[in-house]
């Protein structure tokens, strides 16, 4: 029997005009999942829905998530356009290069706004309109559980985003609304193309991972939507390292030992 299209399951995902979050709307909606596509790049996200608009219903919204107002917009619309909010994926985000030294107000503040406030609002608003059942997604990084080179303010968001993630776990477990991190390795999007095929990017990250291929936006897309559904439904205040074990290992490379040289070999610009 056919499911009426108005009991399908609503998902909003931030940071749906690239990498990752392209992945996860695709997967989603691919999992039966309406979805309202959520970043600043209009055309981006408008060729997304046309893309899927035979298989799957996705509106879009283009809006900076950091501005004011910006995460009750996206809810509204949701509801608005769906009449309901059943997961909220917090995957917008932005790499900074920087140890804690070199790193300026400007850039700690632009870093919180995206990598930590965002996502709070995001989920401040969601849980307003979410029901038994719903499941919020947060995207950290390995570098939340583990120190990254040159990049304080990134993993001090990301780790952030673990204790958001807990916390809403434990406050919100009873109104049957789940919460969990999933901590990716690196995988080759916009936001690492740039060190991908670097010397000191691939020893201290692709050489460092036990598992024998690289990680890809479609990995984190199938945990998302595993989270998202039925299946996934007593997992709830984890951090899920999906990193082909690179946080499982304490073998480093002699680049990466000799961290200085990785570190003077680190762009100053771009992102991880
Ligand atoms: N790639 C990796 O190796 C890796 C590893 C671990 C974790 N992550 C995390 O995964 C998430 C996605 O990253 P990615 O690798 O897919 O990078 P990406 O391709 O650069 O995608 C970043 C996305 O965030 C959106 N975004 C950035 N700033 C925004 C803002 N102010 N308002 C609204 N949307 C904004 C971008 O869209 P617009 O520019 O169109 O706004 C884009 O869709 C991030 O949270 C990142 O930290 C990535």
């Amino acid at each position: 029997m056919e499911r009426d299209p108005a009991d399908k399951p609503v998902a909003l995902v931030t940071g749906a005009s690239s990498g990752l979050g392209d992945s996860i709307v695709r997967r989603l909606a691919a999992g039966g999942f309406r979805v309202l596509a959520v970043a600043r790049r209009r055309e981006r996200l408008e060729r997304l829905a046309r893309e899927l608009a035979r298989s799957g219903e996705v509106e879009t919204l283009a809006l900076d998530v950091t501005s004011d107002g910006a995460a009750e917009r996206a809810v509204r619309a949701a509801t608005q356009a769906f009449g309901r909010l059943d997961c909220l994926v917090n995957n917008a985000g932005a790499g900074m290069w920087g140890r804690v030294g070199d790193t300026d107000d400007a850039t700690l503040d632009a870093m919180i706004e995206i990598g930590l406030k965002a996502p709070f609002r995001f989920c401040r608003a969601a849980v307003q309109v979410m029901g038994a059942g719903s499941s919020i997604i947060n995207i950290g990084s390995t570098f939340g559980l583990v120190g990254g080179l040159k990049s304080a303010a990134y993993c001090a968001t990301k780790a952030g985003l673990i204790g958001l993630t807990q916390s809403l776990a434990v406050d919100y477990g009873a109104r049957g609304i789940r919460a969990n991190l999933i901590a990716p390795g690196v995988i080759r999007t916009e936001m690492t193309e740039a060190s991908w095929d670097t010397d000191w990017f691939r020893r201290t990250n692709q050489e460092m991972t036990p598992f024998h291929r690289n990680g890809t936006a479609r990995d984190v897309a199938n945990v998302v939507c595993f989270l998202a559904s039925e299946e996934g439904s007593y997992v709830h205040g984890q951090v899920i390292a999906l990193d082909g074990g690179w946080t499982s290992t304490k073998y480093l490379s002699r680049e990466a030992l000799t961290c200085e040289r990785v570190a003077q070999a680190a762009p100053e610009g771009g992102g991880r």
